[in-house]
């Protein structure tokens, strides 16, 4: 199945590693200009310099706090006004609260401050939102475009210590989700979700247990970013795609 993305702007949050990184340069590999956006400015311009090098003219990195939405709306338009086009939005900045901020795991969810939890949701839950929210009025004004969002087993199956992580994956995310994907309908524009299960972005996922006995090669999601965004799945809309191996259908999981 060829994937053909010449003269599209592939935009993605967290591309300074993991999923986001992997996107990029699966994009730029198709065709596409990508547009590389992270809060941590020396490794993603360090990231893209390397793209940029196999595929001249094709990549920008940009600097972006996802909880900051003057950011957020003026990357978007740095990336319009660059290729002349915003066509894909995938949302893969963020990531669990304690693992992020680096909060012990034996603390316990009363006891862990507010801010903790504001940082979770603002940069898990409400980045995607306002990415959403600014990409849009260029899908609108193009009658085109796709949005992937992206969820977790976590807020399938809840977690006793990264609240806020897996309040931001889950309903909250398939609500945005379907909201805009009713919205964006009337506009050629197609907004899903991706759920995965434990990626191998790194090795410590390897402990978290899938009844197909392994986690996720970060590829195995890219190429479903990839399938998602282009027009064979242009009858796509409205919804969330758990890709975690079975866990959320496992009855053992710990
Ligand atoms: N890896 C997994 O097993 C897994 C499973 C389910 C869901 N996810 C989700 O997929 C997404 C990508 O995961 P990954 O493991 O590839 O990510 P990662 O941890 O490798 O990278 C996350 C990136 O987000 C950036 N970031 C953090 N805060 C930001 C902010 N405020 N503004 C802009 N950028 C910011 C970081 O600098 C980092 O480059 C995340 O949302 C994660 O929660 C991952």
């Amino acid at each position: 199945m060829e994937m053909n993305f010449t003269n599209k702007t592939v935009m993605m949050t967290g591309a300074a590693s993991g999923m986001a990184l992997l996107s990029a340069q699966n994009f730029a590999a198709c065709g596409a200009n990508v547009v590389m956006i992270d809060i941590n400015e020396e490794a993603v311009k360090e990231k893209a310099a390397e793209l940029e090098a196999q595929y001249p003219g094709h990549v920008l990195a940009l600097s972006c706090d996802v909880r900051d939405y003057a950011q957020v709306e003026a990357v978007t338009k740095a990336a319009f006004d660059t290729f002349g086009s915003v066509d894909v939005m995938i949302n893969l900045a963020g990531g669990a609260e304690y693992r992020m901020l680096g909060v012990s795991g034996d603390i316990e969810f009363p006891d862990c401050p507010i801010d903790v939890f504001d940082w979770s949701l603002d940069v898990n839950l409400k980045g995607q939102f306002y990415f959403d929210h600014a990409v849009m009025k260029y899908m609108r004004d193009q009658r085109s475009g796709v949005i992937i969002n992206i969820g977790s087993i976590t807020g399938q199956e809840g977690c006793d210590h990264n609240v806020a992580y897996s309040t931001s994956k889950s309903g909250a995310m398939n609500g945005l989700t379907k909201s805009l994907a009713l919205y964006g309908a009337k506009y050629g524009i197609r907004v899903v979700c991706v759920s995965p299960g434990p990626v191998l972005t790194r090795p410590g996922m390897a402990k978290m247990k899938t009844p197909m006995g392994r986690a996720a090669d970060p590829q195995e999601l890219v190429d479903a970013f990839l399938f998602l965004a282009s027009d064979h799945s242009a009858f796509t809309t409205g919804v969330n795609f758990l890709i975690d191996g079975g866990r959320d259908i496992a009855r053992d999981k710990t």
